[in-house]
C-alpha cells in the first residue's frame, strides 16, 4: 500500500490507475470500515482510502481533540484489506489556508443530527467535496450507520453533477447488536453493557410498525422514555421517510428509524430501515 500526504503526490500516484474507488474515513478503523474497503474492490480497479480527522465537522464542544488517532494500526488494517493507496493529509496539506469557501447543504442539514450538531453537515460536505476533487474517484463508499450523512453526500453529488457513484455499506454490528463506531471506545464497561439497548429499541419500533402500529409519535416517545429511564440523555428517536428524512405521511412508505443518545459523555447514533 502506498501512502501519500501531499495532494500533488497523490494526484500523480493515481494517474492511469483505471477506475478509482474511494473510501474516506477519519481513522480509528473498525470492522465496519474494513467491510467498506473490501466491498470497494468490486467497484473499480484501484482502492483509495483516506484518513483525516476533519476539524470543520466538529462543534466547539465536541471531541475533535480526543478523537482517537491510531495511524499505525489503521495502516496495517488497510494493507491487510487490500487497499492500494492511502491518502493521509495533515491539516496543513488539506487546509493550508482557512477554508472560507464551503459547501452549504440545504435544510436537511438542520434536522435530526444537524439540529444537535450545527454546522456538522457543512463540514462534512465541504471536506468530502475537497477529497473528491483531490482523489477524483469514479465511486465512493460510505457506511449507512451515518444515514443522514450518506443522504447529504448522495444528494450533493447528484445536484452538483459530480460523476461519482455513491455506494452505501450496511452497518456492521457487535454480536450484541451495538453498531461499530470509533466512539464506542469511549464507553466504560458498564456503559458498553448498556449500549445495545439503543439497537434493541430500534428493532422494537420496527416490529411494532410491521405489526400495524401507525402512531409513530407514540413509538418515538416510548423509546425516548425508556432510554432516559435507563440513564441515557436522548437527542432524538425519529421515524422518518427513507426518501428524504421527512416526517412520514403514513407507515406504508419505506421508513427509517434514527436515534442519537448519550451514555455518559459518549454520543451514540444508530438507525434501522423498515
Ligand atoms: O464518516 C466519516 O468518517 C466522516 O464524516 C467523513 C465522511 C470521512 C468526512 O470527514
Amino acid at each position: 500500500m502506498h501512502i501519500h500526504s501531499a495532494i500533488a503526490d497523490l494526484r500523480s500516484a493515481l494517474k492511469n490507475r483505471g477506475r478509482i474507488v474511494f473510501v474516506p474515513t477519519m481513522g480509528n478503523l473498525h470492522a465496519g470500515h474494513i467491510s467498506l474497503m473490501e466491498q470497494a474492490r468490486a467497484h473499480g480497479d484501484t482502492v483509495v482510502a483516506s484518513i483525516f480527522v476533519n476539524r470543520l465537522q466538529f462543534g466547539p464542544n465536541e471531541d475533535f481533540d480526543k478523537y482517537p488517532r491510531t495511524f499505525a494500526d489503521d495502516c496495517a488494517k488497510l494493507a491487510a484489506a487490500g487497499v492500494d493507496v492511502l491518502f493521509a493529509p495533515t491539516e496543513a496539506d488539506l487546509y493550508p489556508e482557512p477554508q472560507e469557501y464551503v459547501v452549504e447543504p440545504p435544510a436537511i442539514q438542520n434536522v435530526l443530527d444537524g439540529e444537535f450538531r450545527p454546522g456538522h453537515f457543512r463540514g462534512v460536505a465541504t471536506v468530502v467535496t475537497k477529497l473528491f476533487n483531490i482523489v477524483r474517484p469514479d465511486a465512493a463508499l460510505f457506511g449507512k450507520k451515518d444515514y443522514q450523512q450518506l443522504m447529504v453526500i448522495r444528494n450533493m453529488t447528484r445536484q452538483l453533477a459530480m460523476p461519482i457513484a455513491i455506494v452505501g455499506g450496511e452497518t456492521v454490528r457487535a454480536a450484541d447488536g451495538l453498531a461499530l463506531s470509533s466512539r464506542n471506545g469511549y464507553l466504560s464497561e458498564t456503559e458498553r453493557a448498556e449500549a445495545p439497548r439503543l439497537y434493541r429499541l430500534l428493532n422494537e419500533i420496527r416490529d411494532a410498525i410491521r405489526q400495524g402500529e401507525a402512531d409513530t409519535l407514540k413509538l418515538e416517545e416510548k423509546a425516548i422514555a425508556e432510554l432516559n429511564a435507563a440513564g441515557w440523555k436522548t437527542d432524538y428517536v425519529a421515524i422518518r421517510q427513507q426518501a428524504d428524512l421527512a416526517m412520514p405521511k403514513g407507515v406504508n412508505a419505506p421508513l427509517v428509524v434514527l436515534a442519537a443518545s448519550r451514555l455518559g459523555t459518549t454520543r451514540l447514533i444508530d438507525n434501522i430501515e423498515i
